[in-house]
């Protein structure tokens, strides 16, 4: 069994869509959501669906303590679900290439530091795009840089809000989301 550990600074949405995702699956499970806020609605979504939360400061995320609790509980995948922080570059090592993130808009238009939530949907409209969408990539020790792993767009439409947007861009990450990760904890196939 793939051992997946979620992080997630807020709502918890994507989180909880990956969570139901895989709780029957056969080869993969959400062992773990890791949180650095302590009133994060993804807690009480973790509580809910009976999924073990870590709740961690950014000193122990930068020191290295985070690291550490995900490799003794044996995690295999590390999935970002709208958290906020900068993955320290020894964290990003452990896990190369099984460690992703999504973002919502196309990458790299509307991505980096302080693009995250509504800000990228008010940047979005703001630069007059007439689409937007989301982007699934690896993660590196810069904000939304990684092979682009998916993106999926939506329209842009002309009297759009950024709750409106933002909306529409959830729906893309929900309906998609647990389906990259399942690729990625799919079992490679036998040699020979
Ligand atoms: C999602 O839209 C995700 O793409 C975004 O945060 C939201 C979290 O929603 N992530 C970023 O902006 C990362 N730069 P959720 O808490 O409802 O899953």
């Amino acid at each position: 069994m793939r051992r997946i550990a979620v992080l997630a600074s807020g709502s918890g949405t994507n989180a909880q869509r990956l969570i139901e995702h895989f709780a029957l699956h056969a080869s993969a499970q959400v062992v773990l959501v890791g949180c650095d806020q302590p009133e994060a609605g993804v807690l009480q979504r973790a509580w809910d669906h009976n999924v073990p939360s870590y709740l961690f400061n950014g000193r122990e995320l930068r020191e290295g303590t985070v690291l550490s609790e995900l490799k003794g509980q044996r995690i295999d995948l590390v999935v970002l679900a709208g958290f906020m922080r900068l993955i320290p570059a020894e964290m990003v090592r452990a896990f190369s290439g099984r460690m992703v993130n999504i973002h919502p808009s196309l990458l790299p238009k509307h991505g980096g530091k302080g693009m995250f939530g509504h800000h990228v949907h008010e940047a979005v409209i703001a630069a007059g795009e007439v689409e937007s969408g989301i982007t699934i990539h690896l993660v590196t020790e810069h904000y939304d840089e990684g092979r682009i792993l998916f993106q999926a767009r939506c329209p842009v439409l002309p009297n759009d809000t950024p709750a409106m947007l933002a909306e529409r861009v959830h729906a893309l990450e929900h309906a998609h989301y647990p389906h990259i990760v399942e690729q990625l904890v799919k079992p490679a196939a036998k040699q020979g």
